[in-house]
């Protein structure tokens, strides 16, 4: 597996081992974005000479379930409160795009788009009455899902005004090259991601890819965004500058763990887990710097960091939440290479292996969320 395009997928559907039903850490990232949000609008909104009749706004790695939908209704919440105390009319119309990969569970946001709609009617007849002096409050919102990776073009040039993006920028392109010696032979054996084993070349060979990739996003973000436009990214970071620290990697390293249990019991083969490593980077602010500056057409107007509970929203069964909410993000890519009979074993073993974790320590993870301004070309 190389490329996340056709591989990477969060759990479809609603049951039990969904993202939908398993995302509340990422919500609360969500959460942790909501004053850089509402700053970048109300900065695009002042920007603005006369009455803003159009808006085009992206979240990238929408995903499925309800987080989708409560990011954009959030944000367009966020539109009508920060005109309202502008005074001055919200934008007419708002196109909402949801992005994500080709293979992500657009129906899944669909069926709830009436409910979306009708709350969305509501507020805006809320808002009418409350400022009737001032006309009609409030936009039509126009919701599109736009499939395709965001490491390359998503939208035609100058089509938006604000991008969002949770949860999502720590997935690479694709594995990067370069995790095997001038022999073929395989570098970063036994693992899934950088760990305290990891040669040089290895998390070289990672950083370069995460470079490119964010450097690329940037790139085609720039070519996409109106002047004046804005974006706030937020994504799992790491707070050394060590690769190989322990925010940056643990889980990775909890789950090779499992895996590596089940080699020796004969269930799996060794060169599966050797020839598999994982399309993810957890960057550091020196990396996350260097490239925006390095690219360009960006400028960081706020750089936050947080750390959160891998655990965030689980009440109980610790291990067992923690295991199924990475379950419903990883299991497509790892079915894709070990085959889905292993799947309940796995998780079943990595359940055990965080429980035995959490009990001896408290397990965080380290965030960025960051707000950047186009730079005037
Ligand atoms: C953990 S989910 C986060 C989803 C959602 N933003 C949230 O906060 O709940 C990460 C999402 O990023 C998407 N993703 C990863 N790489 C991507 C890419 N290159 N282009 C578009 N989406 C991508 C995945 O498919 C996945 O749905």
């Amino acid at each position: 597996m190389e490329s996340v395009v056709e591989t990477l997928h969060m759990n479809k559907g609603a049951g039990e081992t969904s993202y939908a039903m398993n995302s509340s850490l990422q919500r609360k990232l969500i959460s942790l974005t909501k004053q850089a949000v509402e700053k970048a609008i109300k900065e695009i909104l002042c920007s603005q000479r006369g009455p803003t009749m159009k808006m085009g706004i992206a979240d990238l790695g929408c995903s499925t379930g309800p987080n989708a939908l409560m990011v954009i209704s959030e944000i367009v919440q966020t539109i009508y409160e920060t005109s309202n105390t502008l005074n001055r009319l919200a934008p007419k119309e708002l196109m909402l795009y949801l992005n994500d990969l080709f293979t992500n569970d657009f129906n899944n946001i669909f069926v709830s788009l009436p409910s979306f709609y009708k709350k969305i009617g509501q507020e805006k007849e809320h808002n009418q009455s409350k400022n009737n002096n001032i006309g009609d409050f409030g936009p039509t919102c126009f919701v599109s899902a736009v499939p395709g990776t965001f490491y390359g073009r998503l939208f035609p040039t100058k089509s938006i005004n604000f991008f969002h993006s949770s949860s999502s920028l720590h997935w690479l392109s694709r594995v990067p090259i370069g995790l095997k010696d001038e022999s073929a032979r395989r570098l970063n054996t036994g693992k899934l991601y950088i760990s305290k084993s990891t040669p040089n070349s290895v998390i070289e060979a990672y950083s370069q890819q995460f470079q490119n990739d964010f450097s690329c996003f940037l790139e085609s973000r720039s070519l996409e965004m109106v002047d004046e436009g804005r974006m706030v990214l937020s994504f799992l970071g790491r707070e050394s500058t060590d690769p190989a620290a322990i925010y940056g990697c643990y889980h990775w390293e909890l789950l090779a763990q499992a895996l590596m249990a089940m080699v020796s019991e004969g269930l799996v083969e060794e060169e599966k887990v050797d020839s598999f490593n994982l399309p993810y980077y957890a960057c550091c602010y020196e990396e996350l710097k260097m490239v925006i500056e390095k690219e360009g057409s960006f400028m960081v107007d706020s750089l936050e960091t947080n750390e959160i509970d891998w655990d965030e929203g689980i009440e109980s069964e610790r291990g067992e939440g923690v295991a199924r909410a990475v379950r419903a993000i990883l299991e497509s890519i790892l079915e894709y290479h070990f085959g889905s009979h292993i799947m309940d074993d796995l998780f079943g073993r990595y359940a055990q292996i965080l429980d035995h974790h959490f009990s001896r320590t408290k397990a965080k993870c380290f965030t960025f969320n960051i707000s950047l301004v186009k730079r005037r070309e």
